[in-house]
């Protein structure tokens, strides 16, 4: 009797730490609008973060708290003015203290709060470590310079190699940006993740953080302009892409090219429709995900 009632007591306390939290951590209902349709890829389990900054909702990240990483992050994209912001890195206070406001704040100098520090990845964990702090959500896919900064959440960051950050994904990003400035007539939905190890995590130094082994990025864009050059014929409305982030990798989901600089060897991208991306995410999860509703199909 005793023990159940702990039991209730427990799954209580626990209900209402959820409860409290929910306008910005355990549930996307806030930020649906960053959903194609609002309607949060399926397939994953994780922690929903509503990013807010500003006292506004930017985007939506699906964290793993064990990982100290996010799955994916999920935003609109905007034609980007000017140049990227040399915004200071945030970190989500919601995470380490359920009542907490849901905005993201900069960290503070000196040495972080023990609970921030448990409840996620903070600056020193990527510090004199082989990897860069990858964007999901990039700047460079933002007009305003608060949505911009807003991106500087550690939750929205995961170890990436410096050959992938500086070479072939930054071209990727690129290259989405062009194609949907240029013939992208409505909301364009864009949602990038990772794909783990299939067999043993990698972590950053001090065995907190996890590595991914590829970024995977899809847009839907469900109104384009329909005179679309030869080449961006099968690019809408949705499109899709994985890059490795490991130069040791097999080769088997995206093949080296030998040819390419040193620097960037090993850390290729390669574009695929979506059903494939789907595909190789099955493969790896071992479960079906679906990114955008009835695959961004367009039939609205
Ligand atoms: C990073 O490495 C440099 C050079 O080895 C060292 O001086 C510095 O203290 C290190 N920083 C941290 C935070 O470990
Ligand atoms: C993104 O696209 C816009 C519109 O074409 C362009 O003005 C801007 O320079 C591009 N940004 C980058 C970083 O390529
Ligand atoms: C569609 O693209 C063509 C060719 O780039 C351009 O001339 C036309 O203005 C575009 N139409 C719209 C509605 O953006
Ligand atoms: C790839 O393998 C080489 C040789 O074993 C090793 O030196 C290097 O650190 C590995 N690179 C990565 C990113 O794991």
């Amino acid at each position: 009797m005793s023990r159940l009632g702990s039991v209730v007591v427990l799954v209580l306390v626990f209900a209402g730490g959820w409860c409290l939290c929910a306008a910005d951590v355990g549930d996307f209902t806030p930020c649906l609008q960053f959903f194609y349709r609002s309607w949060p890829p399926k397939g994953l389990p994780g922690t929903p973060i509503c990013q807010r900054y500003s006292n506004q909702y930017r985007f939506a990240t699906l964290y793993s708290r064990p990982r100290r990483s996010p799955w994916f992050s999920a935003y609109l994209y905007t034609t980007p003015e000017g140049k990227r912001p040399s915004a200071s890195w945030k970190f989500e206070p919601q995470l380490a203290y359920p009542g907490a406001d849901g905005n993201m704040i900069p960290f503070p100098p000196g040495p972080p709060d023990q609970n921030v520090v448990d409840s996620q990845a903070v600056e020193l964990d990527y510090i004199n470590s082989t990897y860069t702090r990858g964007h999901l959500n990039p700047s460079l896919h933002h007009q305003s310079h608060e949505d911009r900064s807003a991106t500087f959440t550690l939750t929205n960051v995961v170890p990436q190699k410096a050959g992938s950050n500086d070479g072939p994904w930054e071209a990727l990003e690129q290259t989405v940006n062009k194609t949907l400035a240029a013939y992208c007539v409505g909301e364009a939905y864009v949602v990038t993740g990772i794909i783990p190890y299939q067999s043993e995590e990698r972590w950053l130094k001090n065995h907190r953080v996890a590595v991914p082994e590829y970024i995977w990025s899809a847009y839907c864009c469900p109104h384009y302009n329909n005179s679309l050059p030869e080449e961006l014929k099968d690019a809408f409305p949705t499109y899709a892409a994985i890059g490795r982030n490991d130069c040791n990798s097999t080769e088997e989901i995206v093949p080296v090219d030998k040819a390419a600089k040193k620097k960037f060897r090993g850390y290729d991208v390669r574009r695929m429709p979506l059903e494939t991306l789907e595909m190789y995410l099955k493969d790896r999860f071992s479960t079906i995900i679906s990114v955008f509703y009835e695959r961004c199909s367009g039939s609205d």
